[in-house]
């Protein structure tokens, strides 16, 4: 009787062990195990017509089997599954491929070089200032003393809208209307996108960004305005940057000056990136005229102020190394990350 619970358990763990699908498994199991019909079951039955006395060790016997076979199946399932879900995997994708892991996402550089700029001016007292991209033609040209007809709105290739609007070809309109809103003395820094009508390659953009800069009050003059640009181009740039001031034209100020910073590359010897002079533009600026104080209406014989306009683009490419203006646009992860 012994004998034939000891074949039933070799057999089943070999089926067991065999098995190649889970199907197969549970085939095996119904076989072995199934209540009504299993192969142990039956033999059990043998167990009312033995003497009393062997009884209980032949129940012994049958459960020490019964349990053998349930450790071999639970065996096999392991093993079935597993391998099952090696295939799946080998299947979806290649588990030997390094991670990826979650990018982070961080500040765009143009933001980083703004806030450096407003950090800067706020502590100096700056009010920080913004306008409508989309301005009247008014504001644009006549109030910054650009009447119809004048040159200088060429040099300004313009995006015209509906009659008597446009997109803002600079930020010096908001100069006007933050004069319109407030008494003198005003210090602000207006940050914000200009618009020109111009193709599009490495140093040039339909769409880029201005920081202006006004000062007005009692005594302001154009030391003033040379200790405020060299002062932001050395916290920008670097304490051993030199500025200097070109004589320029604006109608919006008189004087005017190009405010142009020494060459981070050659230190003004002169190189590819200076295109050999020494020095690289920043800007324009001036002391603002007095037709536009009059306008706003500040009184020029009493106020006097200064302005300029800078390139937010072109002081991070300067700052950065950077020479395509088009990558700050182009969202390449490769370039944005460096800045991270
Ligand atoms: N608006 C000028 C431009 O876009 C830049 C500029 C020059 C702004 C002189 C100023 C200034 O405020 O005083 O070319």
């Amino acid at each position: 009787m012994s004998d034939e619970l000891e074949a039933l358990r070799a057999q089943a763990q070999e089926r067991t062990a065999t098995a190649s699908t889970l199907g197969e498994l549970e085939t095996v199991r119904t076989e072995f195990l199934g209540r009504k019909g299993g192969r142990l079951s039956r033999a059990m039955a043998g167990l009312a017509k033995l003497p009393a006395a062997e009884r209980a060790a032949f129940g012994k016997r049958a459960n020490e089997a019964k349990s053998a076979i349930e450790t071999a199946l639970a065996q096999a399932q392991a093993r079935l599954e597993g391998a099952a879900l090696d295939r799946d995997l080998a299947r979806s994708f290649d588990v030997t491929l390094s991670s990826i892991l979650p990018s982070r996402g961080s500040l765009h550089i143009l933001r980083r070089t703004l806030d450096d700029v407003v950090r800067f001016f706020r502590s100096r007292g700056f009010a920080i200032v913004v306008g409508p991209e989309v301005e009247t033609e008014f504001y644009a040209f006549e109030a910054m003393n650009i009447p119809a007809h004048h040159p200088a709105r060429e040099n300004l290739d313009t995006f015209y809208l509906p009659p008597g609007t446009l997109l803002r070809p600079h930020t010096s309109p908001v100069q006007m209307r933050a004069m319109q809103a407030y008494p003198p003395p005003i210090a602000i820094l207006v940050p914000g996108r200009a618009y020109r009508r111009d193709a599009l390659d490495a140093s040039h953009s339909f769409v880029f960004h201005q920081i202006e800069g006004l000062h007005v009050d009692r005594g302001v003059n154009f030391g003033h305005l040379k200790g405020f640009a060299s002062g932001l181009c050395r916290h920008l740039m670097g304490q051993n940057r030199r500025t200097r001031f070109r004589p320029s034209y604006f109608p919006f100020t008189e004087p005017s000056a190009e405010i142009d910073l020494s060459c981070a590359m050659c230190d003004g010897a002169g190189c590819r990136v200076c295109k050999g002079t020494g020095w690289l533009e920043m800007g324009g600026c001036g002391m603002v005229h007095p037709n536009v104080l009059r306008l706003a209406p500040y009184d020029p014989e009493e106020f006097t102020g200064w302005a300029w306009g800078l390139g937010l683009e072109r002081i991070a490419m300067l700052r950065h190394g950077i020479d395509d203006i088009r990558l700050f646009t182009e969202n390449d992860p490769k370039f944005l990350e460096q800045f991270a």
